[in-house]
Protein backbone atom coordinates (compact mmCIF):
# COMPACT_ATOMS: atom_id res chain seq x y z
CA UNK A 1 0.00 0.00 0.00
CA UNK A 2 1.21 3.44 -0.70
CA UNK A 3 0.63 6.55 1.28
CA UNK A 4 0.39 9.52 0.20
CA UNK A 5 3.37 11.93 2.06
CA UNK A 6 0.59 13.86 4.17
CA UNK A 7 -1.31 11.27 5.32
CA UNK A 8 1.42 9.30 6.68
CA UNK A 9 2.82 12.62 8.18
CA UNK A 10 -1.18 13.33 9.82
CA UNK A 11 -1.50 9.38 10.76
CA UNK A 12 2.27 9.57 12.83
CA UNK A 13 1.47 13.28 13.98
CA UNK A 14 -2.04 13.04 14.68
CA UNK A 15 -2.13 16.38 16.24
CA UNK A 16 0.28 18.06 13.80
CA UNK A 17 -1.43 20.66 11.70
CA UNK A 18 -1.01 19.98 8.11
CA UNK A 19 -0.24 23.36 6.35
CA UNK A 20 -3.26 23.65 3.82
CA UNK A 21 -2.48 25.30 0.01
CA UNK A 22 -3.79 28.15 0.95
CA UNK A 23 -1.58 29.15 3.76
CA UNK A 24 1.42 27.86 2.16
CA UNK A 25 3.99 30.62 2.10
CA UNK A 26 5.07 31.42 -1.18
CA UNK A 27 8.27 34.07 -2.58
CA UNK A 28 7.43 36.79 -4.39
CA UNK A 29 8.85 36.17 -7.88
CA UNK A 30 11.11 39.10 -7.77
CA UNK A 31 13.15 38.53 -4.89
CA UNK A 32 16.19 36.38 -4.51
CA UNK A 33 16.80 33.19 -2.86
CA UNK A 34 18.30 33.27 0.33
CA UNK A 35 21.98 32.96 0.21
CA UNK A 36 23.67 30.25 2.31
CA UNK A 37 26.91 32.02 3.34
CA UNK A 38 29.60 29.26 4.65
CA UNK A 39 31.42 30.67 7.33
CA UNK A 40 35.16 29.71 7.34
CA UNK A 41 36.26 28.70 11.53
CA UNK A 42 38.22 32.32 12.28
CA UNK A 43 41.48 30.65 13.58
CA UNK A 44 43.00 32.04 16.77
CA UNK A 45 46.20 32.88 17.44
CA UNK A 46 48.53 30.12 18.86
CA UNK A 47 48.61 31.95 22.34
CA UNK A 48 44.95 32.36 22.66
CA UNK A 49 44.27 28.58 21.50
CA UNK A 50 46.78 27.26 24.48
CA UNK A 51 46.95 29.73 27.52
CA UNK A 52 49.46 28.23 29.74
CA UNK A 53 49.47 31.26 31.82
CA UNK A 54 45.71 32.33 32.03
CA UNK A 55 42.96 30.21 33.39
CA UNK A 56 39.76 29.49 31.02
CA UNK A 57 37.24 31.69 31.15
CA UNK A 58 34.53 29.85 30.20
CA UNK A 59 32.43 26.73 28.61
CA UNK A 60 33.87 26.84 25.33
CA UNK A 61 37.15 27.09 26.09
CA UNK A 62 37.55 24.17 28.82
CA UNK A 63 37.91 20.80 28.23
CA UNK A 64 35.71 18.16 30.43
CA UNK A 65 34.81 19.27 33.92
CA UNK A 66 30.95 19.07 33.92
CA UNK A 67 30.37 16.24 36.65
CA UNK A 68 32.33 18.85 38.39
CA UNK A 69 29.73 21.56 37.40
CA UNK A 70 26.96 19.61 37.75
CA UNK A 71 27.99 18.79 41.72
CA UNK A 72 29.00 22.42 42.49
CA UNK A 73 25.82 23.37 41.04
CA UNK A 74 23.68 21.02 42.67
CA UNK A 75 25.33 22.02 46.17
CA UNK A 76 24.60 25.59 45.06
CA UNK A 77 20.67 25.55 43.63
CA UNK A 78 19.52 22.16 45.30
CA UNK A 79 21.19 21.53 48.67
CA UNK A 80 21.69 25.63 49.30
CA UNK A 81 24.97 23.92 50.43
CA UNK A 82 27.99 26.23 50.31
CA UNK A 83 31.28 24.87 48.20
CA UNK A 84 34.73 24.65 48.99
CA UNK A 85 36.72 23.78 45.64
CA UNK A 86 40.29 22.85 46.39
CA UNK A 87 43.49 21.21 44.60
CA UNK A 88 47.31 22.01 44.13
CA UNK A 89 47.97 24.77 42.26
CA UNK A 90 47.78 24.57 38.05
CA UNK A 91 44.93 21.80 37.89
CA UNK A 92 42.06 24.25 37.00
CA UNK A 93 40.10 25.69 39.56
CA UNK A 94 40.09 29.16 38.47
CA UNK A 95 38.76 27.35 35.40
CA UNK A 96 36.27 25.70 36.75
CA UNK A 97 35.41 28.44 38.93
CA UNK A 98 34.81 30.83 36.01
CA UNK A 99 32.47 28.03 34.14
CA UNK A 100 30.52 27.73 37.42
CA UNK A 101 30.15 31.85 37.42
CA UNK A 102 28.71 31.92 33.70
CA UNK A 103 26.56 29.27 34.38
CA UNK A 104 24.82 30.52 37.44
CA UNK A 105 24.49 33.73 35.26
CA UNK A 106 23.11 32.77 32.42
CA UNK A 107 20.55 31.16 35.15
CA UNK A 108 20.12 34.52 36.24
CA UNK A 109 21.98 34.31 39.72
CA UNK A 110 23.60 37.24 41.12
CA UNK A 111 27.50 36.12 41.38
CA UNK A 112 30.26 38.27 43.05
CA UNK A 113 33.86 37.08 42.89
CA UNK A 114 36.73 38.47 44.69
CA UNK A 115 40.65 37.17 43.83
CA UNK A 116 42.34 37.57 47.60
CA UNK A 117 46.06 38.43 48.22
CA UNK A 118 48.55 37.51 51.29
CA UNK A 119 47.24 40.71 52.41
CA UNK A 120 44.01 40.32 52.19
CA UNK A 121 41.52 40.22 55.61
CA UNK A 122 38.14 39.36 56.36
CA UNK A 123 37.08 43.02 56.00
CA UNK A 124 38.55 43.40 52.47
CA UNK A 125 37.35 40.14 50.93
CA UNK A 126 33.87 41.02 52.09
CA UNK A 127 34.11 44.61 50.83
CA UNK A 128 36.00 43.42 47.12
CA UNK A 129 32.94 40.92 46.96
CA UNK A 130 30.11 43.77 47.40
CA UNK A 131 32.29 46.26 45.01
CA UNK A 132 31.79 43.53 42.59
CA UNK A 133 28.14 43.91 42.40
CA UNK A 134 26.17 46.25 40.57
CA UNK A 135 24.87 49.48 42.39
CA UNK A 136 21.36 48.85 40.94
CA UNK A 137 21.39 46.03 43.58
CA UNK A 138 21.86 48.43 46.40
CA UNK A 139 18.10 48.22 48.77
CA UNK A 140 19.79 51.51 50.80
CA UNK A 141 20.94 54.52 49.64
CA UNK A 142 24.91 55.39 49.31
CA UNK A 143 25.76 58.20 50.94
CA UNK A 144 29.59 58.35 50.53
CA UNK A 145 30.39 59.27 46.57
CA UNK A 146 33.33 57.16 46.89
CA UNK A 147 31.51 53.76 47.36
CA UNK A 148 31.83 51.49 44.48
CA UNK A 149 29.55 48.84 43.87
CA UNK A 150 27.17 47.31 46.60
CA UNK A 151 30.11 48.58 49.74
CA UNK A 152 27.01 51.00 51.03
CA UNK A 153 25.62 47.59 52.23
CA UNK A 154 28.33 47.20 54.94
CA UNK A 155 28.48 49.26 58.06
CA UNK A 156 31.63 50.81 58.32
CA UNK A 157 34.39 49.85 60.76
CA UNK A 158 35.87 46.12 61.49
CA UNK A 159 33.27 43.52 59.38
CA UNK A 160 32.19 40.98 61.86
CA UNK A 161 29.90 37.46 60.47
CA UNK A 162 27.14 38.92 61.43
CA UNK A 163 27.38 42.28 59.11
CA UNK A 164 27.80 39.58 56.37
CA UNK A 165 24.22 37.79 57.88
CA UNK A 166 22.43 41.11 57.40
CA UNK A 167 23.66 42.15 54.23
CA UNK A 168 20.85 40.62 52.20
CA UNK A 169 18.09 42.79 53.71
CA UNK A 170 20.48 45.37 52.06
CA UNK A 171 20.45 44.10 48.92
CA UNK A 172 17.26 43.63 46.49
CA UNK A 173 18.79 40.23 45.13
CA UNK A 174 16.68 37.44 46.67
CA UNK A 175 19.64 35.32 46.74
CA UNK A 176 23.43 35.92 46.14
CA UNK A 177 26.74 33.49 45.45
CA UNK A 178 30.08 34.96 46.43
CA UNK A 179 32.91 33.10 44.74
CA UNK A 180 36.35 33.89 46.60
CA UNK A 181 39.27 32.52 45.11
CA UNK A 182 43.10 32.24 46.11
CA UNK A 183 41.63 31.97 49.47
CA UNK A 184 44.84 30.25 50.65
CA UNK A 185 47.43 33.30 49.77
CA UNK A 186 45.49 34.85 53.03
CA UNK A 187 48.45 35.24 55.63
CA UNK A 188 46.03 36.52 58.23
CA UNK A 189 44.61 33.37 60.58
CA UNK A 190 41.86 35.05 61.98
CA UNK A 191 40.38 35.69 58.25
CA UNK A 192 39.56 31.48 58.14
CA UNK A 193 38.04 31.52 61.35
CA UNK A 194 35.87 35.00 60.65
CA UNK A 195 35.00 33.00 57.45
CA UNK A 196 34.13 29.74 58.65
CA UNK A 197 31.64 31.25 61.51
CA UNK A 198 29.97 33.54 58.48
CA UNK A 199 29.22 29.99 57.36
CA UNK A 200 28.06 28.29 60.46
CA UNK A 201 25.66 31.52 61.29
CA UNK A 202 24.01 32.14 57.54
CA UNK A 203 23.43 28.11 57.34
CA UNK A 204 21.82 28.10 60.74
CA UNK A 205 19.35 31.09 59.82
CA UNK A 206 18.94 29.83 56.36
CA UNK A 207 19.99 32.71 54.60
CA UNK A 208 19.87 32.82 51.08
CA UNK A 209 23.72 33.69 50.36
CA UNK A 210 26.65 30.72 49.70
CA UNK A 211 29.62 31.58 49.37
CA UNK A 212 32.09 29.24 46.96
CA UNK A 213 35.73 28.95 48.48
CA UNK A 214 38.00 28.49 46.20
CA UNK A 215 42.17 27.29 47.07
CA UNK A 216 45.19 25.74 46.79
CA UNK A 217 45.03 22.50 49.42
CA UNK A 218 45.12 19.22 50.03
CA UNK A 219 42.49 18.74 52.12
CA UNK A 220 39.32 20.61 53.77
CA UNK A 221 40.85 21.64 57.01
CA UNK A 222 43.93 23.12 55.53
CA UNK A 223 42.12 25.26 53.78
CA UNK A 224 38.97 26.88 55.85
CA UNK A 225 41.08 25.48 59.09
CA UNK A 226 39.36 22.62 62.22
CA UNK A 227 35.90 23.68 61.69
CA UNK A 228 33.91 20.48 62.26
CA UNK A 229 30.34 22.22 62.93
CA UNK A 230 30.54 23.72 59.80
CA UNK A 231 31.19 20.50 57.59
CA UNK A 232 27.37 19.50 57.14
CA UNK A 233 26.89 22.75 55.83
CA UNK A 234 29.34 22.39 52.86
CA UNK A 235 30.16 20.39 50.00
CA UNK A 236 34.02 19.77 49.73
CA UNK A 237 35.35 19.37 46.26
CA UNK A 238 39.07 17.98 45.91
CA UNK A 239 39.50 18.80 42.02
CA UNK A 240 41.28 15.98 40.01
CA UNK A 241 43.38 15.96 37.33
CA UNK A 242 42.12 15.98 33.66
CA UNK A 243 42.15 11.91 32.41
CA UNK A 244 44.21 11.32 29.75
CA UNK A 245 41.34 11.80 27.18
CA UNK A 246 40.36 15.06 28.36
CA UNK A 247 44.22 16.24 28.00
CA UNK A 248 44.00 14.93 23.93
CA UNK A 249 40.48 16.15 23.51
CA UNK A 250 42.15 19.66 25.01
CA UNK A 251 45.39 19.63 22.35
CA UNK A 252 43.70 18.94 19.79
CA UNK A 253 41.04 21.96 20.17
CA UNK A 254 44.01 24.32 21.04
CA UNK A 255 45.59 23.19 18.01
CA UNK A 256 42.27 22.64 15.33
CA UNK A 257 41.46 26.29 16.61
CA UNK A 258 44.81 27.81 15.79
CA UNK A 259 44.60 25.92 12.55
CA UNK A 260 47.14 22.84 13.27
CA UNK A 261 47.06 19.56 13.26
CA UNK A 262 48.59 16.81 15.34
CA UNK A 263 50.16 13.12 14.45
CA UNK A 264 48.69 10.85 16.96
CA UNK A 265 51.94 9.65 18.23
CA UNK A 266 52.78 13.19 19.45
CA UNK A 267 49.16 13.42 21.04
CA UNK A 268 50.49 10.20 22.99
CA UNK A 269 53.68 11.78 23.84
CA UNK A 270 51.67 14.80 25.05
CA UNK A 271 49.59 12.83 27.40
CA UNK A 272 52.46 11.02 28.65
CA UNK A 273 54.09 14.52 29.49
CA UNK A 274 50.96 15.81 30.96
CA UNK A 275 50.00 12.96 32.96
CA UNK A 276 46.63 14.76 33.81
CA UNK A 277 48.26 18.22 34.24
CA UNK A 278 46.65 21.03 32.37
CA UNK A 279 48.97 23.81 32.46
CA UNK A 280 51.22 21.23 30.85
CA UNK A 281 48.85 20.25 27.83
CA UNK A 282 48.47 23.74 27.34
CA UNK A 283 52.24 24.86 27.65
CA UNK A 284 53.28 21.93 25.33
CA UNK A 285 50.37 22.32 22.96
CA UNK A 286 51.61 26.24 22.64
CA UNK A 287 54.95 25.29 21.99
CA UNK A 288 53.80 22.57 19.47
CA UNK A 289 52.06 24.81 16.99
CA UNK A 290 54.86 27.70 17.47
CA UNK A 291 57.31 25.13 16.65
CA UNK A 292 55.38 23.94 13.56
CA UNK A 293 54.98 28.00 12.88
CA UNK A 294 58.39 28.81 12.67
CA UNK A 295 58.84 26.16 10.15
CA UNK A 296 56.13 27.74 7.89
CA UNK A 297 54.16 23.99 8.08
CA UNK A 298 50.15 23.49 9.59
CA UNK A 299 50.88 19.76 10.09
CA UNK A 300 52.86 19.70 13.68
CA UNK A 301 55.79 17.00 13.14
CA UNK A 302 58.23 15.09 15.69
CA UNK A 303 60.91 17.92 14.79
CA UNK A 304 58.90 20.22 16.66
CA UNK A 305 58.28 17.64 19.66
CA UNK A 306 61.34 17.80 19.86
CA UNK A 307 62.06 20.99 19.83
CA UNK A 308 59.27 21.87 22.41
CA UNK A 309 60.65 19.80 24.68
CA UNK A 310 64.14 21.20 23.88
CA UNK A 311 62.56 24.30 24.66
CA UNK A 312 60.77 24.00 28.03
CA UNK A 313 64.12 22.26 29.58
CA UNK A 314 65.88 25.51 28.14
CA UNK A 315 63.39 27.53 30.37
CA UNK A 316 63.12 24.96 33.18
CA UNK A 317 63.10 26.61 36.70
CA UNK A 318 67.06 26.56 37.44
CA UNK A 319 66.25 25.21 40.95
CA UNK A 320 64.96 22.30 39.85
CA UNK A 321 67.26 21.55 37.34
CA UNK A 322 69.93 22.22 40.09
CA UNK A 323 67.73 19.09 42.38
CA UNK A 324 68.01 17.01 39.32
CA UNK A 325 71.70 17.40 38.93
CA UNK A 326 72.83 16.76 42.57
CA UNK A 327 70.36 13.68 42.92
CA UNK A 328 72.73 12.47 40.02
CA UNK A 329 76.10 13.48 41.63
CA UNK A 330 77.60 10.39 42.78
CA UNK A 331 78.46 6.62 41.95
CA UNK A 332 74.62 5.45 41.16
CA UNK A 333 73.56 7.87 38.82
CA UNK A 334 71.71 5.35 36.55
CA UNK A 335 69.98 3.84 39.56
CA UNK A 336 68.74 7.30 40.48
CA UNK A 337 67.69 8.15 36.74
CA UNK A 338 65.72 4.57 37.08
CA UNK A 339 64.10 5.60 39.91
CA UNK A 340 63.08 9.12 39.10
CA UNK A 341 61.78 7.67 36.05
CA UNK A 342 59.85 4.63 37.64
CA UNK A 343 58.16 7.60 40.55
CA UNK A 344 57.05 10.20 37.76
CA UNK A 345 55.97 7.29 35.11
CA UNK A 346 53.95 5.28 37.44
CA UNK A 347 50.31 4.71 37.97
CA UNK A 348 48.56 7.65 39.89
CA UNK A 349 45.11 8.09 41.29
CA UNK A 350 43.27 10.95 40.44
CA UNK A 351 44.85 13.57 42.24
CA UNK A 352 48.14 12.16 41.23
CA UNK A 353 48.88 10.10 44.36
CA UNK A 354 51.14 7.17 43.71
CA UNK A 355 50.72 4.03 45.89
CA UNK A 356 54.73 2.87 47.10
CA UNK A 357 55.30 0.25 49.67
CA UNK A 358 58.14 -0.95 51.37
CA UNK A 359 59.41 -3.82 49.45
CA UNK A 360 60.81 -7.68 50.72
CA UNK A 361 64.29 -6.32 49.07
CA UNK A 362 64.75 -3.60 52.00
CA UNK A 363 63.96 -0.96 49.13
CA UNK A 364 60.69 0.82 48.10
CA UNK A 365 58.01 -0.83 45.60
CA UNK A 366 56.52 1.21 42.86
CA UNK A 367 53.97 -0.38 40.67
CA UNK A 368 56.22 -3.05 38.98
CA UNK A 369 59.47 -1.14 39.85
CA UNK A 370 61.84 -1.61 42.64
CA UNK A 371 63.75 1.81 44.21
CA UNK A 372 66.78 0.69 46.65
CA UNK A 373 66.96 1.78 49.67
CA UNK A 374 69.66 4.80 48.87
CA UNK A 375 67.77 6.44 46.13
CA UNK A 376 64.54 6.23 48.71
CA UNK A 377 66.07 8.02 51.26
CA UNK A 378 68.13 10.59 48.79
CA UNK A 379 64.53 11.34 47.34
CA UNK A 380 62.91 11.84 50.89
CA UNK A 381 65.65 13.86 52.71
CA UNK A 382 65.63 16.04 49.42
CA UNK A 383 61.84 16.86 49.66
CA UNK A 384 61.16 15.35 46.05
CA UNK A 385 58.41 13.43 47.35
CA UNK A 386 56.15 13.37 50.67
CA UNK A 387 53.68 11.31 52.30
CA UNK A 388 50.23 12.38 50.88
CA UNK A 389 48.25 13.76 53.70
CA UNK A 390 45.83 11.18 55.60
CA UNK A 391 46.66 8.45 53.29
CA UNK A 392 49.23 5.83 54.09
CA UNK A 393 51.42 4.00 51.64
CA UNK A 394 50.42 7.29 49.01
CA UNK A 395 53.04 9.98 48.46
CA UNK A 396 53.28 12.56 45.99
CA UNK A 397 55.66 14.61 44.00
CA UNK A 398 56.21 17.91 46.02
CA UNK A 399 56.72 20.06 43.57
CA UNK A 400 54.63 18.43 40.18
CA UNK A 401 57.00 20.62 38.34
CA UNK A 402 59.60 18.50 38.87
CA UNK A 403 58.11 15.32 37.83
CA UNK A 404 57.31 17.06 35.06
CA UNK A 405 60.91 17.73 34.53
CA UNK A 406 62.10 14.10 34.76
CA UNK A 407 59.68 13.09 31.94
CA UNK A 408 61.20 16.01 30.13
CA UNK A 409 64.68 15.14 30.21
CA UNK A 410 63.50 11.50 29.39
CA UNK A 411 61.63 12.80 26.53
CA UNK A 412 65.01 14.51 25.46
CA UNK A 413 66.59 11.46 25.66
CA UNK A 414 64.50 9.92 23.50
CA UNK A 415 63.81 12.02 20.91
CA UNK A 416 60.69 11.31 18.11
CA UNK A 417 62.42 12.43 15.23
CA UNK A 418 65.38 10.49 15.54
CA UNK A 419 64.46 7.19 17.72
CA UNK A 420 66.55 5.14 20.13
CA UNK A 421 66.16 1.90 21.36
CA UNK A 422 66.72 2.87 24.86
CA UNK A 423 68.29 5.25 27.60
CA UNK A 424 71.92 4.49 27.38
CA UNK A 425 72.29 4.55 23.44
CA UNK A 426 70.00 7.73 23.25
CA UNK A 427 72.52 9.32 25.63
CA UNK A 428 75.19 7.85 23.29
CA UNK A 429 73.53 8.95 19.98
CA UNK A 430 73.30 12.41 21.72
CA UNK A 431 77.26 12.56 23.06
CA UNK A 432 78.38 11.33 19.64
CA UNK A 433 75.85 14.04 17.98
CA UNK A 434 77.37 17.16 20.47
CA UNK A 435 81.00 16.69 19.06
N1 LIG B 1 39.32 22.13 31.92
C1 LIG B 1 40.39 22.64 31.29
N2 LIG B 1 40.59 22.42 29.97
C2 LIG B 1 41.67 22.91 29.35
N3 LIG B 1 42.61 23.66 29.96
C3 LIG B 1 42.46 23.92 31.25
C4 LIG B 1 41.34 23.43 31.99
N4 LIG B 1 41.45 23.84 33.26
C5 LIG B 1 42.57 24.56 33.33
N5 LIG B 1 43.18 24.63 32.14
C6 LIG B 1 44.48 25.29 31.89
O1 LIG B 1 45.34 24.87 32.95
C7 LIG B 1 46.07 25.94 33.50
C8 LIG B 1 45.74 26.15 34.97
O2 LIG B 1 44.38 26.52 35.09
P1 LIG B 1 43.82 27.40 36.30
O3 LIG B 1 42.35 27.39 36.18
O4 LIG B 1 44.50 28.72 36.34
O5 LIG B 1 44.30 26.49 37.54
P2 LIG B 1 44.36 26.81 39.10
O6 LIG B 1 43.36 27.88 39.39
O7 LIG B 1 44.04 25.49 39.75
O8 LIG B 1 45.77 27.23 39.39
C9 LIG B 1 45.76 27.14 32.60
O9 LIG B 1 46.74 27.14 31.61
C10 LIG B 1 44.41 26.82 31.99
O10 LIG B 1 44.28 27.44 30.74
MG1 LIG C 1 43.65 29.83 40.23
Amino acid sequence: MVMKTDMLRQWLFPSARLPSAAGKRTRPANTMPPMRVRLEPTLLPPGEAFTPTQPKPGRRQITGRQAELDRILQALREEHAHVVLYTERGRGKTSLANLVIETLRQGGVIVARHTCEAGSSFDSVIRGLMRDLPRSLLAVAANDPAEIGCEAALPAGDLRPRDVVALMSRLTCRSLVCVIDEFDRIEDPGTRTRLADTIKQLSDQAVALLFMVVGVSENLEQILGQHPSIQRNLVALHLPLLTDNEIATALEKGAREAGFSLFPSIVERVVGLARGAPHMAQLLGLRLVQAASRRGDAQVAEADFDAAVDQLLAEASPSAMALYASLLAGESAAKMVRALRALAGAAQDPWGRIAILPSFRDGMAVGESYIRADEWHRLLDAQVLRPAAGAYGLYMFADRGFLHLVLLIDAQMTPLATPAQDFASAGLHRLASDH
